[in-house]
Formats: C-alpha cells, structure tokens, sequence
C-alpha cells in the first residue's frame, strides 16, 4: 500500500534550520549529516577560539534559554471571527497568547517576512512583569496561565529584585524572544526596542548576540515628558531609549523620513519652478566659517543697482551665476535697506521626488507620554486604562524611517496596541497599506483596576477593543469626508473608496486541533495511535480551526487568501490561488480526488480518517495526483 507522508504539526525546528542554513554555506564541515567540529575549525582556520575566557554577557540560565528556544510548539491559533472586524479581506492581526509560543508558531509562515519589529517590553521595573517562576516555558505553562489546565507547582508573579534572579529572569526571557523574533525579520529589516536605564546596557549585549554587533543602528534618545520631575532625588529622567538593530545592515542603503508638517511650513515660496521643485524656503549665500576661510568661494556678486558685494559665499561663482541664470538665488534688500543674497531650497529634489531627511538620533518632540495616554483615553473614552501606552507619533515616527507601504509590522508585546493605532494611523495619513501583527498576553487586569471596572478582564481585551474603536474612528473620518465632497458638489460623485485595511483578525493561542506526540511524555500509546491515523483529531475543534493550523503548519500567512470550491460535492479549501488544497471531508471518493488533480495544485492535504481505511483508494488517490506531477500529498 502506498504510503502517504503526514503533515508536520510541529512548528519549525530551529536547530534543524540553523543546521539547514549552515549546510548552504559549508557543506564540507558535515560527515553523515552531523556537523564536524574539527573540520568546521580547520575551514575557519585562525578565526576559531579555543579559549574558556570569552567577551559577552553571561547570566544563570542563559544555556536553558537554547532549549527553551528548541523546543518546537504543539499549539496552534484558533481563529475567533466575532471577535475580529472584516475577517474575510484583512491583512491585519491580532494573537491572545504568550509571545514565546507564538512566535514559534509564526517561524513557518512568517520566516524571512516581517519589515519592521517593534516591541516595547516589561522595562524590568521591579512591578510589572509576569512570567513563569520556573524555567520550562512550553504551552501546558500558557494553558495553566489562562486557567485552561489545572497544573501544581507553576507560580507567576512579578520579578522583584529579591527574587535574586533579577537580571538573569529578564535576559532568559528576552534572549529567546528576539532569538525567534530575528528569524520573522525580512534581509533588510530593522527591529526597535523601547527600553530604560534598568536593562539597556543587558540588552544591548542581547542584541549585540543574536542581531551581531555589525548590525547595530542606534540607541535613539527619547525625551518622554514634557517637564517635571523636581522631586527627584538624584537625576529627574526625562528620557527612555529605543535601540534599533538591523537584520543585516548590509541590505540597508539608508534611513530616511520624510519631511513633517513642521519642516513642510518652512517652504512657503512659489516660482516658476513649483510645479518641477515644489515650493521653496530661503537661506542666506554668506558662508559664516571665519575659522576656515576658503579663498576660492570669495567673489564679488553684483547688485540690480550696480552695487557690489565682495564676501565669502557658500558656492563656487560657476554654480552661483548657473543659479542665478535659473532664478534659483535672490539678491534683494533687507528692512535696513542692505543688499542681501539668498538661495532658494526646494521641497523636492532634481529628479522630482519629495526631499527627506535623515532621521536623528534624539527624539525631541511632541511625541510624550500624556499624548499617548490622552490618544488612548479618548479612544477608549474613560482615562488610566493602562499604564503608559506609548504616543503614536513616536511610532509613526520610527516606522517612516524602517518601512515603506505595503510591509508588515509585528509588536510582541501588544499591551494597548498603540503600535496597530499608529499603523492605522500612518496609512490613514499617506494611503498606505502597511499591516501589523500585534500579540499580547491575556495579562489579568487587576480587580481593582479602572480596565477591570470598565468590564476589561485582559490587556488583551483592552488592545482588542482599542483596535475596534480606533478602525470605527477612521472609518467614520473617511466616511465624513467623503459626505463632505458630494456636498460640496451638490452631485453624487463616484465613491472614492480608500484601500484602507479598515480590518484586523483576531486568533488565541491554543493546544493543538490534533493529539501530537510531544516527545516528552510516556505516551507511547498516543504515538502509536497517531502512526496508525486513528482518530487524533479534537472532537471539539471546528473546520475552520483545523484549516487555520494546517494553514499555519504548511507555512502560509495567516491572512492568506483562501477560497472555498465545491468539487464532486465536496468542500474543498483553495490556499493562494491552488497553492495548496485541503480536504476536510470525512468521506473521500475517486471524484474528488481527480477534481482536486485537474486544478493542478502544487500540494494537497486530506484526513488520512477520510480514507476510512479504504487502502485501494489511497493508493488510486497517490497514482491521480502522481500522474498530475503533484508529489506533495500528505494526509493529516
Ligand atoms: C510595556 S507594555 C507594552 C505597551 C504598549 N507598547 C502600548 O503602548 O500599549 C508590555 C506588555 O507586554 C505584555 N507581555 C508581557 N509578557 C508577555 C508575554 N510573554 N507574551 C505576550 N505579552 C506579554 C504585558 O502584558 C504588557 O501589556
């Protein structure tokens, strides 16, 4: 009988891949596809280090975080469409679940996708931080967590400095986060991390580790208040970090912004050559550097009344005289009466394109906390739902610079979802189509709490409807605009509808729809029971929870495009355009397995149960698909 290989429900094996992506650069160091350490260090001859002693960060745990990281999941995300807006054309994401188990879900799909990471996490404050008070983070720990499993023994609390951890708990959670996270980025993406004076300099080291210290963009200063803080009793901190790491700086050109209302005021001139250049703004052609005078800009410049101007100017006289041909340099008199000259600034460059500039390395802005707090006050309409939701316009800020439309924005730590705010935000503003994917954990609100008052049970309940109301806001803002311009004409217009995602999915972490072995229980019956394909399927999971994990475990993205056919009566599922067809029906038949074959799909997957241990007919469906060149068929 043929023999039809299963679906892989694990997420990806991240030892196997690094192994994977060693044996692309250098076949040569594995014997019998082990890696040979001995050959491995004559390839790279003088650049092997024998020594114990080495430069880096070390703490307690740090070893256990590689097999934290190795650990592939068992969950899955379960789709909750009442709780999303626009299921069927979103691109956006939103996943209620820990951040660690996620992101091993994600490494297949995902793998190589994701532009732009930004993440603001537990500052290591002392207060804030939940986690596992025990070192073996895996899905039974989420599922304790959220009251979905009864297990003894597994305490969250807070990291406080007498744990004696303190340092080492907040590094093991976040070396094996942005461990995983660096694989979601694409060869030229950027991750930011907002963090403080507790743990800068530890995640620094981190980053220096995972992203490589060739990598490293910058430790952007940002000034957080307004003013304040005279009861200090040392420094009043005005400021917090993000420190930027790219995935390969080598991909990366350079970072630009484009150019803010403020900056745009400053061109407020027009001539002949707006509609080439834009508008322009002027500054002075006197070149101020006494300190270093340069004889070959010194020149007389002549007057419309004959009066001449001898002075050191900023252009050599060639470039001066083309520009004054152009009209591109003024010479008029100031309210004294004195001849001055100046240049004309465009507001865009030769070849057309808006002018940018390079982003800074301190922030120093509008962009404070009690703006993100008031944004999200007046989104949620009730104030202190969450304790410093960070200001979009520090977001949109950072996501000018590190991505372009279209790209895709993930935040592993959600809190608010202030990071989705600005996304909807920044594509409000500029039309763009940027998507996020935010994840946060259910972090219980505290009883006391006004989130709780409010009916709140979750941060992530909180980021859940902020997202809602901040989707309602534009839609009614584009809607009212549009109300606007058919008034204004008096005539119904065409509707000029946006491409605005105006949408978001929302998926839970949860264990898988299928039984798996996980590899460290006795549960040797199970394993059995799975090679024989008995039933493994959760009687509780719906079709669009198993279609959405085999989705998941084939590597498409959660917001693939799926289309639902009808062939040989049959429901079948077609992922990106026949990419991939998944049947889920409980009776399989030669029909449907020739329609499927007719639509030439590069894989197909079907329930081995479906067969109804009917050997002949998976043997006749092996032949079809194999007689169609589709070598991809697993059963699941
Ligand atoms: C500092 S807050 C982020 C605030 C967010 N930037 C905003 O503007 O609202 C950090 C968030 O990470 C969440 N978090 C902590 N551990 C997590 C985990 N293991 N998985 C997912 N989220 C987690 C916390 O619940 C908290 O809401």
């Amino acid at each position: 009988m043929e023999q039809i290989e299963k679906v892989n429900l694990k997420s990806l094996e991240i030892t196997e891949d690094l192994k994977k992506q060693l044996k692309a650069i250098m076949p040569q160091v594995f014997s019998e596809d082990k890696i040979d350490f001995e050959k491995l260090k004559l390839t790279l001859g003088e650049d092997v280090s024998d020594s114990e002693e080495r430069f880096g960060l070390q703490w307690p745990g740090k070893k256990d975080c590689f097999k934290v990281i190795q650990e592939p999941s068992i969950g899955t995300l379960k789709p909750c469409k009442e709780e999303s807006v626009n299921w069927d054309t979103t691109e956006n994401i939103f996943i209620e679940g820990d951040n660690l188990e996620v992101l091993k879900l994600l490494q297949k799909s995902y793998y190589g996708k994701i532009k732009m990471i930004y993440i603001d996490p537990p500052y290591n404050t002392g207060g804030e931080f939940i986690y596992p008070d025990r070192f073996q983070e895996n899905l039974n720990t989420y599922l304790a967590y959220t009251g979905q499993v009864n297990e003894e023994g597994i305490k969250f609390s807070t990291n406080s400095e007498t744990t004696g951890r303190y340092h080492s708990n907040w590094a093991n959670m976040m070396y094996s986060r942005l461990f995983l996270a660096r694989n979601l980025l694409k060869k030229d993406g950027i991750i930011c991390i907002s963090i403080d004076d507790n743990e800068i300099h530890n995640l620094r080291s981190i980053c220096n580790e995972i992203f490589g210290e060739e990598n490293y963009l910058q430790e952007i200063i940002w000034k957080r208040h307004g003013g304040g803080g005279n009861d200090s009793k040392y420094f009043a901190i005005d400021h917090e970090y993000i420190l930027c790491y790219a995935k390969n700086l080598n991909y990366i050109d350079k970072l630009r912004l484009p150019l803010d209302d403020d900056d745009l005021k400053k061109y407020k001139y027009r001539d002949e050559h707006f509609n080439e250049l834009g508008a322009y703004q002027t500054k002075s052609f006197l070149r101020m550097r006494p300190d270093d005078p340069r004889p070959g800009l010194q020149y007389e410049i002549d007057c419309p009344d004959g009066t001449k101007l001898f002075d050191e100017w900023k252009w050599e006289q060639n470039s001066f005289l083309k520009a004054l041909s152009e009209n591109k340099v003024l010479i008029e008199k100031d309210t004294k009466g004195n001849w001055k000259v100046e240049y004309k600034i465009y507001a865009k460059d030769k070849d057309g394109d808006e002018k940018m500039k390079v982003p800074r390395s301190m922030i120093i802005n509008e962009a404070t906390n009690s703006k993100g707090k008031a944004l999200l006050t007046n989104t949620l309409g009730t104030a202190n739902l969450f304790n410093n939701p960070k200001p979009i316009e520090l977001l949109k800020h950072l996501m000018s610079f590190a991505t372009s439309d279209n790209d895709i924005i993930l935040d592993f730590f959600g809190g608010s979802c202030s990071t989705a705010h600005a996304v909807l935000d920044l594509n409000h503003n500029t039309n763009g189509n940027r998507k996020f994917i935010m994840i946060q954990l259910p972090e219980l609100c505290n009883e006391k709490s006004e989130a709780f008052k409010k009916g709140y049970k979750t941060i992530a309940d909180i980021g859940r409807d902020r997202i809602k109301k901040a989707l309602n806001y534009y839609r009614n803002t584009i809607e009212s605009k549009k109300q606007e311009e058919i008034n204004k004409i008096k005539f119904e217009v065409e509707s000029n509808d946006t491409n605005l995602d105006l949408g978001f999915k929302s998926f839970k972490l949860d264990k898988s729809n299928f039984k798996i072995w996980d590899g460290n229980t006795e549960n040797m019956k199970l394993e059995n029971e799975l090679e024989n394909g008995l039933f493994h399927i959760d009687l509780n999971s719906s079709k669009e929870d198993i279609l959405t994990e085999l989705i998941l475990k084939s590597g498409f993205k959660l917001s693939v495009k799926i289309d639902l056919l009808k062939l040989a009566n049959k429901d079948v599922y077609s992922i990106e355009n026949n990419s991939l067809l998944i049947c889920l029906d409980d009776s399989l038949n030669v029909e449907v397995i020739k329609e499927i074959a007719k639509l030439d799909p590069a894989r197909v997957i079907v329930l081995d149960s479906g067969f109804n241990q009917k050997d002949d007919l998976k043997t006749n469906a092996v032949q079809i698909l194999k007689s169609h060149n589709i070598e991809d068929f697993r059963t699941v």
